[in-house]
């Protein structure tokens, strides 16, 4: 299913925009993270896939691989430990605390008692119970039926207390909304809500360091596909390319599961609203039912085409990008990551669908490979092979080139 946007506009990145997100404060973000001991130190590889391109009938494709952006395995690294700083800088004016000395873990002493909450499919919780043990502040993450053991105990490994409830990914974050409530303690999500937008917006901000990393690298990239869960990964990115490159910025197609199509809801009925489907998706990081409203404010301009794919596809995608189809370099991406190949596979099987969204054997595509095998016991089943053998299979790749 593809749906190009109306409302999508090729403007000057918009006033009242920038002043809820703008490439300074990005720029900012990423230099106060470029000492966390997490973080690789680098920019993520920006790998060229020209077998794959061939394949597809693509002039170029590019995949940027954020399963090396951190040992916690995803993007979300660059979100969870930046809206935690920015609360804590805000919450404690007095202290005058500065942003690397917090995540170094040098006023632990002064924070030991300040708990932050949040729900999580499991990637942003992981980066904010590591972020919250660096700092040295208590962290609870509420987790639903769906997530998995194994990602369970991956935010557990990080010093965090688990609250687990039945029900959904909205279940968990109304039950993470409650528990603060009750107890005092500040939830730092990575989606909106009604009066809730400080925090949300400073988790999508930190990911506009992918975007300046890839302008960095060199564009100009034509077409840009991102996966949607609540849209603050598509809405940091977007921000930061349309701000810098206005009229110039790249098509924009944001792709989703089919049945947690909140984002191509949305632009559907022309705001925020839920999805359609039943939500549950292998893809876990995308299986988010309601809408971000403050992500919303970024994607209803700025993206072009809103697609949804099948959970199979995505699979698909994990098994080619792992085998190094077609003489490419061999890649480990996770359920969530796989899902810009298998968006494009979609578009360029047919013909009119590529038409429509300006594909191309002129086209330079650029995909976000998000995470890793985050869930490395499901990676190996789904793929045939674990991580660790598709790396090994990526040495030898490098080492015959
Ligand atoms: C690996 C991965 N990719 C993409 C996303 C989507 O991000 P967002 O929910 O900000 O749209 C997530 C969200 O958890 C994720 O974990």
């Amino acid at each position: 299913m593809l749906i190009a946007n109306p409302n999508a506009t090729r403007g000057a990145y918009p006033e009242d925009l920038r002043a809820l997100m703008n490439t300074q404060l990005a720029d900012e973000n990423r230099a106060w993270l470029s000492t966390w001991s997490h973080l690789s130190g680098s920019a993520t590889p920006l790998w060229d896939m020209p077998g794959l391109a061939r394949q597809l009938g693509v002039g170029q494709l590019l995949i940027k691989d954020e399963s090396v952006r951190s040992d916690l395995g995803s993007f979300k690294a660059l979100g969870a430990p930046i809206a935690l700083l920015r609360l804590i800088l805000r919450r404690f004016p007095e202290h005058d605390f500065e942003p690397r000395a917090l995540l170094a873990g040098k006023h632990r002493d002064a924070l030991a008692d300040f708990s932050v909450i949040s729900a999580t499919d499991g990637n942003h919780g992981r980066a904010l119970a590591a972020a919250a043990q660096s700092i040295g502040c208590r962290c609870v993450i509420v987790l639903h039926a769906h997530v998995s053991q194994e990602r369970e105990q991956a935010i557990a490994a990080y010093g965090a207390v688990i609250v687990r409830i039945r029900g959904n990914y909205d279940d968990s974050v109304q039950e993470a909304a409650a528990l603060a409530a009750r107890n005092g303690w500040t939830v730092v999500s990575d989606t909106s809500y009604e009066r809730y937008e400080e925090i949300p917006r400073d988790v999508m901000q930190g990911y506009g360091t992918i975007a300046a990393e890839l302008i960095e690298a060199g564009g100009p990239f034509t077409h840009v596909l991102l996966q949607g869960g609540v849209g603050g990964l598509a809405a940091g990115v977007v921000s930061y390319f349309w701000e810098r490159c206005g009229a110039d910025r790249p098509t924009f197609i944001v792709v989703e599961p089919r049945q947690a199509d909140c984002l191509y809801q949305s632009a559907l009925a022309g705001h925020p609203t839920r999805a359609s489907g039943s939500v549950d998706s292998v893809m876990a990081g995308l299986a988010c039912g309601e809408t971000s409203p403050l992500a919303w404010k970024f994607l209803a301009g700025g993206v072009d085409h809103f697609m949804t794919i099948e959970d199979e596809a995505a699979v698909s995608a994990m098994r080619q990008l792992a085998a190094g189809a077609a003489g490419d370099v061999p890649l480990v991406a996770g359920e969530s990551a796989a899902a810009g190949l298998a968006g494009l596979a979609q578009l360029m099987a047919s013909a009119p669908l590529a038409a429509q969204v300006g594909l191309d054997g002129n086209s330079r595509v650029v995909l976000l490979s998000t995470e890793g095998a985050t869930a490395p016991d499901l990676y190996a089943e789904l793929v045939g092979s674990t991580a660790e053998a598709v790396l090994q299979r990526q040495r030898a790749w490098l080492q015959a080139r």
